[in-house]
């Protein structure tokens, strides 16, 4: 504005740095005022605030028209120089007295909504913490622990990344044997397996404990399956094995028997099925009657009356003398089960997948 200062004489020129001031600091005016507004947000006073600091800047800082004013206070001739000091100077006063007000009653709003919002109401309720709970599969591993415990029985804990060892030789599963391929059990780069079954817990147990043992090894298994409604590449089973002197087929009959209607009622019927398993001999896979139907049919049973549920047999002899058990002298039976499975019977579940998503929706319904 040069050419506006040359055109104007040095008492006009400071009457101009004070108008423009007066326009722009219009809208600070409500906050020099006796009762300063309260209404404004804590955001809205903080922009204000700094609003404010760059309007003093550019009317009081060191290039404002004010101070350009002050340089002339020299050329004014002598006899009127004082007056024009006079001049600049109350109204720069005038000026910094009205900044300082609208500044104060800023900081005033902002320090109440600051105090307003770092304050504790001590007599609010507090925040109840949200309770988690067990998931299904433990609930139901839980409940087969305590069923297997009462009978005898302890609670053996496996790995779950194995050697050939003990995934395969010791349970008598040969060299050529379908189960070892790449398709069906995940290798790590260094030749070691994810355990396919718990199975190899017997083995474990054995080692660790002689004979004779009762024992089960509930945990995660690992198969190169592709997920399905009933199928996932991770799950959990159910080992159990019983190894002692004068063990026959009938102890794992009444065995599982007795673990079937502990489960699903005093009136559940068990029925074994020729099978095989390299690691037992005879074989056998088990079913029971539909706790739903009670062997009528249903929708859970597919119509058939029976559930089936895992794999069952006498320990094979060879198993035995891997781990240093006369098979002349000892004998035994294992078998094992898919909780999953179990989980989606019981829960009337579509797909066992539901039980890995971690929906909590799902979950919440198994409190
Ligand atoms: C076995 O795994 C044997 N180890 C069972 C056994 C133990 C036999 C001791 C003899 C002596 P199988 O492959 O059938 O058997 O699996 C047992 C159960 O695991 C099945 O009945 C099923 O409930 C469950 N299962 C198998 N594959 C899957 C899968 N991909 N997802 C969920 N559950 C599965």
């Amino acid at each position: 504005m040069a050419g506006t200062e040359t055109d104007l004489n040095p008492q006009e020129q400071v009457a101009a740095a004070n108008k423009a001031f007066e326009q722009e600091f219009e809208r600070f005016v409500r906050f020099t005022a006796e009762t300063a507004p309260t209404g404004l947000s804590l955001a809205e006073a903080t922009a204000d605030e700094r609003a404010l600091a760059e309007l003093r800047t550019r009317h009081t800082g060191k290039k404002s028209a004010l101070a350009a004013t002050k340089k002339l206070i020299g050329r004014v001739e002598a006899d009127q120089r004082a007056a024009f000091g006079q001049l600049v100077q109350s109204t720069e006063a005038g000026i910094v007295a009205k900044l300082d007000a609208a500044e104060a009653s800023l900081k005033a709003l902002i320090e109440a909504h600051r105090t307003a919002r770092e304050s504790i109401d001590v007599t609010l309720p507090g925040r109840r913490p949200r309770y988690g709970h067990r998931h299904p599969i433990t609930l139901m591993r839980e409940r087969i622990e305590d069923i297997f415990v009462s009978l005898g029985y302890v609670i053996e804990d496996g790995r779950e990344i194995e050697t050939d060892f003990y995934n395969f030789a010791a349970l008598n599963i040969p060299d050529n044997h379908p189960a070892r391929g790449t398709q069906d059990t995940f290798y790590t780069t260094d030749g070691f397996a994810l355990r396919s079954q718990t199975s190899t817990v017997q083995i474990h147990a054995m080692q660790r404990r002689g004979v004779p043992v009762r024992m089960i090894a509930p945990g995660r298994v690992f198969r190169r399956d592709t997920p399905d409604p009933t199928h996932n590449p991770m799950f959990y089973q159910v080992e159990g094995l019983c190894v002692d002197r004068g063990i026959t087929m009938a102890h794992l009959k009444g065995t599982v028997g007795e673990f079937l209607r502990r489960m699903f009622g005093a009136d559940t019927v068990t029925r074994f099925r020729p099978s095989y398993f390299p690691f037992t001999e005879p074989s056998a896979e088990f079913d029971f009657s539909c706790f739903k139907c009670k062997g009528s049919g249903c929708r859970i049973c597919k119509n058939s009356g029976w559930i089936e549920l895992g794999g069952s047999g006498m320990v094979h002899p060879n198993v035995l003398r891997t781990v240093g058990v006369d098979p002349e002298e000892y004998s035994g039976f294992a078998f094992g089960l898919g909780i999953d499975r179990m989980v989606g019977l019981m829960y009337n579940l579509d797909d066992i997948r539901l039980l890995f998503e971690n929906d909590v929706r799902f979950l919440e319904q198994f409190e």
